[in-house]
């Protein structure tokens, strides 16, 4: 039976309780992340932890653990769900209270949940590429934060997993910010532009590993926001995250992007990610 982790124990989903005044449920207050395990091994550990604890500053919350604990908590849940492939949800809400805006006072405990969900990585689409549908970007101005207020992603990523897209391609006064739950990139003359890191975007994680990829490739990179209009005439696009890892976009609404497969930068950093992935008993991160 999969194993959960709520407020110190690890136990099954029946056991769990939470509070219907848990202040993520009325308000979507807090934080979470979303960690990748290859071969057992918690991969880019340090900067999801960090993050999760930039997050939490950011919305004035302390955290009830140190990073030391929230790794531990990470890796003690890998080893009792036996997990090998997959990813990891950690969440943190500011705790249960009588339903106010203002944060509770005598401050709560803050409530952290986690579990692990077993996945393959998303070979046949690396492949193959997927197609994105612009959506226009409603998302409150502090996307830098990984919040549990995920309503204008949901809103963004149905709309276009309603139309038949496997992702939303957000833009806000014509400019791409980044994906419902991906960050956006395109390749024109062999550069790869992605927006700038600022509170309209997530800093992702794999958006960050790509970067450094680049540099390490000699690939030139451009931190400088584009138009819609320029996204549809790039030579490549494609979408980073945890889960998704390198996903090329091979169309943007009904146009296809370059020759509407795979492009050659697209793949040369999937490979150059594939190599960083820890394998079985090469002993990262134990
Ligand atoms: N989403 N932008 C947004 C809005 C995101 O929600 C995410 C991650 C990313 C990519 O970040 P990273 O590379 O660190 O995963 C960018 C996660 C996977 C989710 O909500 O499921």
């Amino acid at each position: 039976m999969a194993i959960y982790f709520m407020d110190g124990k690890f136990t099954n989903k029946d056991e769990i309780k939470i509070s219907i005044e848990d202040r993520g449920y009325y308000f979507g207050d807090g934080v979470y992340e979303v960690v990748k395990v290859y071969s057992g091994k918690f991969f880019t550990e340090e900067e999801h932890i960090n993050r999760l604890f930039e997050s939490a500053k950011k919305i004035k919350m302390t955290m009830p653990y140190t990073k030391e604990q929230i790794s531990s908590i990470i890796k003690e849940l890998i080893v009792q769900n036996k997990l090998i492939e997959g990813h990891v949800y950690l969440q943190v809400t500011r705790g249960s209270a009588t339903r106010q805006h203002h944060f509770p006072t005598p401050s709560v405990q803050p409530v952290v949940t986690a579990y692990t969900v077993e996945a393959t990585r998303p070979i046949l689409d690396m492949e193959k590429g997927v197609s994105v549908k612009s959506v226009e970007d409603v998302r409150w101005l502090r996307c830098d934060i990984k919040s549990l207020n995920l309503l204008g992603s949901v809103l963004a990523k149905e709309e276009a997993k309603d139309a038949g897209y496997a992702e939303a391609l957000l833009h806000r006064d014509g400019i791409v910010t980044e994906g419902s739950s991906t960050n956006m990139f395109g390749v024109k003359d062999g550069v790869v532009y992605t927006h700038p890191v600022s509170n309209l975007i997530l800093e992702g994680i794999t958006r960050q590993v790509v970067l450094t990829l680049c540099g390490q490739l000699g690939i030139p990179v451009k931190e400088q926001a584009f138009m819609l209009a320029e996204a549809y005439e790039m030579d490549e696009f494609f979408y980073t995250s945890t889960t998704a890892e390198v996903m090329p976009i091979t169309k943007i609404d009904d146009q296809l992007i370059g020759s509407g497969k795979r492009g050659r930068y697209t793949e040369k950093l999937q490979q150059a990610f594939t190599a960083q992935i820890p394998r079985l008993g090469s002993g990262i991160n134990g």
